[in-house]
């Protein structure tokens, strides 16, 4: 097989990237390991900044989107049983966000790939990227479809999407590469709810007991997390006991009320910051998390890795117009210029409202001291509200 550019990966950035290339006129080849229910099943993120949200529209994957995506101008701060809004469009002069599940955004774009793109491999597992120090990189890969089970694709160039646990980055020899991680003792318990959500936007929740996010799925469908201990198993939370930890976190000097249903999914997701560098190693390139990892408190992760594939695919447009490569040679420092702003943020959400084991009354203090200033200067209030809606994707 050849193409222009082989993507590894189906998620949202490897999806994305093959819809802004053939909108583009640039073909390309798409390796998943998974099945397609897999891929459209997978509940993670469900919040898009608005410059993500413009992209799809572009891209002509904004239809249902529109329809059936949420408007939020806000969320709300929850400490020491005090609310406290943050009003987006005051703050960023009329940016807000849309609340639509990146399980939605990836069955648009593959409903539209299979109808307009160039082949999506499903069940096509990515065994290693050959030559990406040679001007003719190719991906070696496993698919039932092929003779003796395996082929290879040659390519121009190879997209990394391949998320954390893929094989993309070690194709970048160890000796030019850098990490940088942190981790944290604890994860999130994450539920779906048959319920429609208890308050009209997203809220994020201090608390002595540990953190607790209130976000939704659809007007009937709630979305919450509970922070729990590193290495809790979904299976030790019976749902009672999870409504009930939900709302004592929640608690609040007023009489909101936290409306309990159905729990339909439950899952436990650990906390991680990662970042590699380079994102590129010759003709390879890596975009989303097989590059980098947030925390999910600052709902970064989706929206990091449409800025990486709107980075990739301008840049290797610019280089079939102009034949110069100086867009492509600039877009590890171009996404990590980005990657690392939303790195800063997503660590001080977490942090801020997190309750870390063995915290002391002083981390508990210096935590309401931050939340309290947050709630009182409007300076505080901005840094938060731009870096919750959004950083520009780099030129
Ligand atoms: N070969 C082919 N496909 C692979 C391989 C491989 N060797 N290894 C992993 N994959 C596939 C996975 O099955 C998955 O579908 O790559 C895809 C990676 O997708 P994500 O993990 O969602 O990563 P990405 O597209 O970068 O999305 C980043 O989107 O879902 C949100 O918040 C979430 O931070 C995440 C963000
Ligand atoms: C979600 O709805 O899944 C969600 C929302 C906000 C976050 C993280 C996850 O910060």
């Amino acid at each position: 097989m050849r193409t222009t550019v082989g993507i590894i990966g189906a998620g949202p950035a490897g999806l994305l990237l093959a819809r802004l290339l053939h909108v583009a006129g640039i073909d390309s080849v798409v390796l998943e390991s998974r099945d397609r229910a897999y891929v459209e099943r997978r509940q993670r993120a469900g919040i898009l900044e608005q410059g993500t949200a413009d992209v799809l529209r572009a891209a002509g994957a904004g239809e249902r989107m529109d329809r059936e995506g949420l408007r939020h101008d806000g969320i709300e701060l929850r400490f020491d049983r005090r609310r406290h809004r943050v009003d987006f469009p005051a703050l960023t002069g009329g940016r807000s966000v849309l609340v639509y599940a990146q399980t939605e955004v990836c069955k648009d774009l593959i409903a539209l790939q299979l109808r307009e793109g160039g082949p999506l491999l499903f069940e096509a597992e990515a065994l290693a990227v050959e030559g990406a120090d040679t001007d003719t990189p190719r991906v070696r890969f496993r698919h039932q479809g092929c003779e003796g089970g395996e082929d290879v694709l040659e390519c121009e160039y190879v997209v990394g999407c391949d998320g954390f646990w893929g094989v993309a980055r070690k194709a970048v020899p160890a000796g030019l590469t850098q990490t940088f991680e942190r981790t944290y003792p604890f994860g999130w318990l994450g539920i779906l709810a048959d319920v429609p959500p208890s308050h009209d936007e997203l809220v994020y929740a201090r608390h002595d007991r540990g953190f607790a996010l209130l976000s939704m799925r659809s007007p009937s469908v709630s979305r919450l997390y509970l922070q729990v201990p590193d290495g809790t198993d979904a299976g030790e939370w019976s749902d009672e006991d999870i409504w009930d930890e939900l709302e004592r976190r929640f608690e609040t000097a007023d009489d909101w009320r936290l409306e309990r249903g159905p729990i339909t999914q439950k899952s436990v997701t650990p906390m991680r910051s990662y970042v590699h560098e380079p994102m590129r190693h010759g003709r390879l390139f890596l975009a989303g998390d097989a590059a980098h990892i947030v925390p999910p408190t600052g709902a970064k992760g989706l929206n990091l890795a449409v800025g990486d594939v709107v980075t990739f695919a301008r840049a290797l447009s610019h280089r079939k117009e102009t034949g110069s490569p100086e867009l492509l040679d600039a877009y590890s420092d171009t996404c990590l210029r980005r990657v690392w702003q939303a790195e800063r943020f997503s660590y001080d959400m977490t942090t801020l409202l997190h309750r870390a084991p063995g915290a002391t009354g002083f981390e508990d203090r210096l935590q309401l001291a931050r939340l309290e200033r947050i709630a009182s200067s409007r300076a505080a209030e901005t840094d938060l509200a731009e870096a919750y809606t959004g950083f520009p994707f780099g030129r």
